[in-house]
């Protein structure tokens, strides 16, 4: 292979940037040329292809954010839509593509591949964490600090008024986001869309450590919760028990900041992973970790399976906040 593309696609996610430098600066120290595809999927139908240079990562991996930006694409749904940036990519003479994204980021890769024989390998970015084939995405370290930063914050206002917060944390379908924060930030409760938290438990558990002396509590959920949001969850507390709650939502500030040190490593490794594996001849695999180790599973796998949560988490969070 002679010349390869790089892009990011769906959700943002910090150490995206980590990656693309490791692709651009791994490739080029490997006599290969590399392209910068804009805007994701959007840009590769739009032919928004410019070639890269090692100075042109220079300052990017502490910054969130995708200097490539993202894009969610309809159009690429549709196999005309893929018949049109496969052209682009054709005409450009790209051999091959790293892919940077989640779920639907890969599902689209498969297709170029299986459609129009474009090797892709993908590297998985996301702050959900909810991959199949990889414990862990670039992104959710960073995301699960800053919801946690937000959430020391809020324990300090809610124990000063004694009061009940509920907090809720991206993670779309998915609770890693909300598991992982809340048993960080010692939740008194954790709803996700997978754990089998209710209402009724989430009350008691409230009343049983007020009895012995707990003035204030957080619960946690997860956006993805059914079968509501944080404000039905405030709703229903309120009417089933008479307790009043705040409600904050984390939202978009989740995604965003200076990556940790644990996402700019993965970040390095699986960018200069996805270049190697290229090298090699592999092609239609996402590259994952297992433990310290990095691993390739078929793309088809990563999108088809559904990644389980780690429940133990949870119910670990709510021995330790009594
Ligand atoms: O997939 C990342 C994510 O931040 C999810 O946690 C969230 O549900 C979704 O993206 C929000 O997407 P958008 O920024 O398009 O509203």
């Amino acid at each position: 292979i002679q010349k390869i593309g790089v892009y990011t696609s769906g959700g943002d996610a910090p150490g995206m940037n980590a990656a693309i430098r490791a692709v651009v600066r791994v490739g080029i120290s490997q006599k290969l040329e590399v392209y910068g595809i804009h805007n994701g999927y959007v840009g590769m139908i739009e032919n928004k292809i410019e070639p890269l240079q090692l100075r042109d990562m220079a300052n990017i991996i502490q910054r969130g954010g995708t200097i490539l930006k993202t894009g969610r694409s309809t159009e690429f749904m549709r196999p005309e839509g893929r018949a049109r940036a496969a052209q682009n990519i054709k005409n450009l003479g790209l051999d091959a593509l790293v892919c940077i994204g989640g779920d639907g980021s890969f599902r689209g890769a498969h297709a170029l591949w299986e459609e129009h024989q474009i090797p892709v390998v993908g590297v998985p970015g996301t702050i959900d964490n909810d991959i199949f084939g990889s414990d862990k995405t670039i992104g959710f370290d960073t995301a699960v600090n800053t919801a946690l930063e937000a959430i020391d914050r809020i324990r300090d206002t809610a124990a000063s008024h004694d009061r009940l917060f509920i907090v809720e944390v991206m993670g779309r379908n998915s609770g890693f986001i909300a598991s992982h924060v809340g048993l960080a930030g010692g939740a008194e409760e954790i709803f996700t869309p997978d754990a089998n938290t209710t209402v009724e438990k989430a009350i008691d558990r409230i009343n049983e450590a007020k009895s012995r002396g707990k003035t204030s509590s957080i619960i946690i959920t997860a956006e993805g919760q059914k079968p509501g949001r944080a404000y039905d969850l405030a709703d229903a507390i309120r009417k089933k028990s008479g307790m009043d709650a705040k409600v904050c939502i984390l939202g978009h500030q989740q995604r965003g900041g200076s990556p940790t040190a644990a996402d700019r490593i993965l970040a390095s490794r699986m960018g200069a992973a996805a270049v190697d594996a290229l090298f090699k001849g592999y092609c239609d695999v996402m590259i994952g970790t297992e433990g310290e180790r990095l691993i390739q599973v078929p793309l088809d796998l990563v999108y088809k399976n559904e990644k389980k949560n780690q429940l133990d988490l949870i119910s670990l969070a709510s021995v330790l906040a009594t």
